[in-house]
Order: structure tokens, then C-alpha cells, then sequence
């Protein structure tokens, strides 16, 4: 396990929207490097970025063309290497994203493996042994090669498969994932993380990591890769991490061996009913709602079976947000959002917060760019002061490449910088405690204080501290055998004489 895990608290950067260094309209790398000193100032000492390289932007990136290239319009592989450089001399980490599972349809490899005569590459995709074979139950191109056979599509038409095999074999044309191809696959996939490891990064977050083998109902060959790729990992790059896209910890981190897992907004899960969920009217039901009309239960007994289950093994990541969600101000006020994340930041595991978000950034209704479609309006540029495009770039409005948020009202950093009740410094407030104290870092401490269906407060323990959370409008009273004094609150909460008494919407660390 990476010893700085621990401590580590990451900042997902969308490389395109968070600062254009050189005036084209578009974020660069340079410009990422230009603002690790304010990623540090949030207590973000981490950092996940989107992917960087060169790729024909179908998926905004996802589709990468290749690997080993940092794309042009974000600089060069020596800006990349200064840019883990400086964020190491501000004793940061950086991940890159690797996307394992597919490529795009312009990638060398998919070229070669397109032609009629066979070649290295033939068998580096999923292909079927007639174009006017269909496969069943899987997305595919057919008719647009030389090659004579549809190939498997693992997300758009433009992100072609790569080829791990299957685990359950149905056809003949299928290669049980133990095959020479299969294999090779994953070789060239160690070979593309030695090339990044090398330069200075220190791991990956990996894109819809269960999604290598095809047929892998439990998903157990995939995981045996991954294995795999760890045990190199400890071998040769013991403090590399590697963080998944699989939102089930107890498969991807107690099997596969990832050190991380997040937990991602999938309909009617633990993290849902925490801050998405919806009643058949559209009311809000999440917890984190003020409405306080959510169930905490709905959380926990998805959540406890996956902690206790990984808990030995690594860690659950819980996100402000990312690239594939609305942002947390669609439907949520400032001050809903300060409880929410305040909560976050002071659970087991590793938290990650997305760009913008702890400066409060809008949902935009756009139009899709680059794959992005309801995605893109959580990815329009940070908002860094009132100057021309909020700081983001000196180009003309016209190049840039998502519109800043032009409302009069637009957070930006400037401005939260100078208000000590904003939200930006609720959460440096929250982050320097937690730096501050080895028990309200990843440490798996965690332990329910008071929890029942469909009521408020939620109070919880770890270690020395108690973190007590009533998101509801409505003022809470309860009797708790606990005793503590508060290291930081928002709103007023009191633990006295065997009761805990919580004005609505509160947050509140107590300490022994
Ligand atoms: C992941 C990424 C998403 C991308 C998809 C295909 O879900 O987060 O942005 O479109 O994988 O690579
Ligand atoms: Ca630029």
C-alpha cells in the first residue's frame, strides 16, 4: 500500500477547462502546473487527471489515439514530466487516466488490426469470423474495415474494444482470456503504465475498469488481471496507486487489488440516496437534502458490506462530483452543499473533489462538446477572478472551449478567497483538520454512533472525534452518551448532559 495514501486528499483536474496557459482557449498542462499552489492551498495534496492524450476528441479523450503522447493542444510529455516535477517538490501526487478497455478507432494498433492480412495486431480486438456475423448482446461495427468481421465496441461507435477475452465462451470466434492475444493486451497495458511511472507519475485512476474480460458474470477473470498488474506494481513501483471506476470496493479492492474505489452515483445505490435521489414527484429525498426527508439506512447498508468487506485492503473514495455528473449545485444550496461535503471530507477512505466544485460551480444546460452531451455542462472552465473569461484564458470568447459562466453572480476563487464563511474556506478549514489529525484521515476507524430509518441527526465516531450531521431543516434532539468539544461546526450543535441537541442544518466535530 502507497504510505501516502493515508493522507492523500485529490483534486480532479479536466485538463481542457482549468487554465489555459497560453492564450488558445483551451486548459494546458503548464496551466496545471502554473496552479498546484492553489490546488495545495484548498488540502488537496493529490491530484486525478482527465486524460491528456492524443486522441481525436470523440469521447473527450476517453478515445485514446496514443498513449505514450501528451496531446498537442495540452503541451508535450516534458511538460507533463516538469509538471509531476513541481507537484512533487510541493510533496503532491498526480494520477493519470488510464483507459485499459478501448481505444480509439484512429489508434495504431486498431489500424493495423483493421487489415485483411493478418498481422501482431489481428488479434488486439474483439472480432467476429464474418462480417455478417452479428455478435449477440454486444455493441459492434460491422462493414467499415477490410478486415472480414464486425469488432466490439466497449463504450461509442469510436472506442473499439480491446481485446482481454472472454470468461465465458459462447462462439468459436471467442478467445478464452488466457490466450496468447488476451494476455499480450494486458502486457502492452503494464508497458503504457511503465512509460508514465517512469516519467514521474505516481498512478492511475483506471476508466470503467470492469470492463476488461467479456462474459465475466462475477467478474473474476478481470480481477485476475488486475491482480496481475498489482503485483508488478509492488515489484517495481511500490508507491504507485491506482484508484478504479467499478464503484463495487468489495470486488475491485478486495479481489482485483486496486488501493481505491470510488463510489459512484449509480441509480438506487448508497452514494444515490445520499445526495441524487428523487421522489416519484421529483421532491428531493436525499439525505443531504434540507428537505430532510432521505434515509440514512439507504447509505449504510450499502455502504457497511462494502467497508467491512475492503476495509483491510484499501480504500472507498467518495467524490464532490466528476466528469459524468451533474454538478452538486443543481439542486442543492450553498449551504446544503458545505454540510454535504463537510461530511465527505471527514469519512474513512479517500475523498475526491471535482474542479470547481469547492467554489461553488453551476450545471450549465449546453450543447455537447466532444462526446460530452448532459456531461458537458459540468465541464466549462474554472472560475478563477472577475477578469476577462473569469481568468481562465485571454482568448477571444469565441475560442474558448466551453463558455465561462456569465452571470453576474459566478463564484469565482478571488472572491470566495476573501470571505472566510465561503465555501472554498469551509473546506480548507475541514481539510487542515483532518491533515492535522491521523484520525480523521483514510485510517478504517469508522463506526455508527446514531443511525435510524428515515430520521436525523447522523452521528458517527472515529477514533478521538464524533461527527455529528443534520443536514434537515429541522432541529434535532437526541440522547447521546457521548462527551466532546467542538473542533469545528457550521450552523450550532451542542453535546451536554447526555443529549445532542443540532439546529437544522448543522455539521459538527467533536472532540474527546
Ligand atoms: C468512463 C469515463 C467517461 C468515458 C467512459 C468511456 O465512464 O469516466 O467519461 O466517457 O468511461 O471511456
Ligand atoms: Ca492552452
Amino acid at each position: 500500500m502507497p504510505s501516502w495514501l493515508n493522507d492523500a486528499v485529490f483534486y480532479e483536474i479536466y485538463p481542457q477547462s482549468f487554465y489555459d496557459s497560453n492564450g488558445d482557449g483551451i486548459g494546458d498542462i503548464n496551466g496545471i502546473t502554473e496552479k498546484l499552489d492553489y490546488v495545495k492551498s484548498i488540502g488537496c495534496n493529490a491530484i486525478w487527471l482527465n486524460p491528456c492524450y492524443d486522441s481525436p476528441f470523440m469521447d473527450a479523450g476517453y478515445d485514446v489515439r496514443d498513449y505514450k503522447k501528451v496531446a498537442a493542444r495540452y503541451g508535450t510529455n516534458e511538460d507533463l514530466k516538469r509538471c509531476f516535477a513541481e507537484a512533487h517538490k510541493r510533496g503532491m501526487h498526480i494520477l493519470l487516466d488510464l483507459v485499459p478497455g478501448h481505444t480509439s478507432d484512429q489508434h495504431a494498433w486498431f489500424r493495423e488490426s483493421q487489415k485483411a492480412q493478418k498481422n501482431e495486431y489481428s488479434g488486439r480486438y474483439i472480432w467476429t469470423d464474418s462480417v455478417w456475423n452479428r455478435p449477440d448482446g454486444f455493441g459492434c461495427m460491422c462493414g467499415v474495415s477490410e478486415r472480414d468481421g464486425c469488432y466490439l465496441l466497449n463504450f461509442f461507435s469510436s472506442q473499439p474494444a480491446l481485446n482481454y477475452g472472454f470468461n465465458r465462451i459462447t462462439a468459436p470466434w471467442q478467445k478464452h482470456y488466457t490466450d496468447l492475444d488476451c494476455v499480450a493486451t494486458r502486457e502492452a497495458m503494464k508497458d503504457v503504465m511503465r512509460f508514465w511511472l517512469d516519467m514521474g507519475c505516481d498512478g492511475f485512476r483506471v476508466d470503467m475498469a470492469d470492463s476488461l474480460v467479456k462474459n465475466d458474470d462475477d467478474r473474476s477473470a478481470t480481477a485476475e488481471i488486475w491482480r496481475n498488474v498489482r503485483k508488478m506494481l509492488d515489484q517495481e513501483y511500490p508507491e504507485a496507486a491506482m484508484v478504479s471506476e467499478w464503484s463495487d470496493p468489495r470486488r475491485a479492492i478486495t479481489k482485483a487489488g486496486f488501493h481505491m474505489d470510488f463510489l459512484l452515483n449509480h441509480l438506487g445505490k448508497g452514494y444515490y440516496s445520499l445526495f441524487r435521489e428523487t421522489g416519484p414527484d421529483g421532491s428531493q429525498r436525499s439525505f443531504f437534502s434540507k428537505q430532510g426527508r432521505g434515509n440514512i439506512m439507504k447509505f449504510l447498508d450499502d455502504y457497511l458490506p462494502q467497508y467491512e468487506a475492503s476495509k483491510d485492503y484499501g480504500y472507498i473514495s467518495l467524490i464532490t462530483c466528476n466528469h459524468d455528473t451533474p454538478r452538486m449545485t443543481l439542486g442543492y444550496d450553498e449551504l446544503e452543499r458545505k454540510i454535504a461535503y463537510s461530511f465527505l471530507l471527514t469519512m474513512p477512505g479517500v475523498p475526491f473533489i471535482y474542479y470547481g466544485d469547492e467554489i461553488g460551480m453551476q450545471y450549465f444546460n449546453l450543447t455537447s462538446v466532444e462526446g460530452g452531451y448532459n456531461r458537458t455542462g459540468s465541464r466549462t472552465p474554472m472560475q478563477w477572478n472577475h477578469g476577462k473569461n473569469l481568468g481562465f484564458s485571454t482568448a477571444e470568447k469565441e475560442k474558448l472551449y466551453l463558455p465561462v459562466d456569465e452571470r453576474d453572480v459566478a463564484p469565482t476563487v478571488e472572491q470566495q478567497e476573501k470571505d472566510d464563511s465561503s465555501l472554498l474556506n469551509t473546506i480548507r478549514k475541514v481539510l487542515a483538520l483532518r491533515h492535522a489529525n491521523s484520525d480523521l484521515q483514510a485510517v478504517p476507524n469508522f463506526e455508527v454512533v446514531y443511525a435510524e430509518k428515515d430520521q436525523y441527526p447522523f452521528v458517527f465516531r472515529r477514533g478521538s472525534f464524533v461527527i455529528a450531521v443534520n443536514p434537515s431543516c429541522r432541529e434535532t434532539n437526541i440522547p447521546l452518551d457521548e462527551t466532546g468539544e467542538p473542533v469545528f461546526q457550521i450552523g450550532k450543535s451542542s453535546l451536554e448532559n447526555g443529549r445532542l441537541l443540532m439546529r437544522g442544518q448543522s455539521f459538527a466535530i467533536f472532540k474527546k
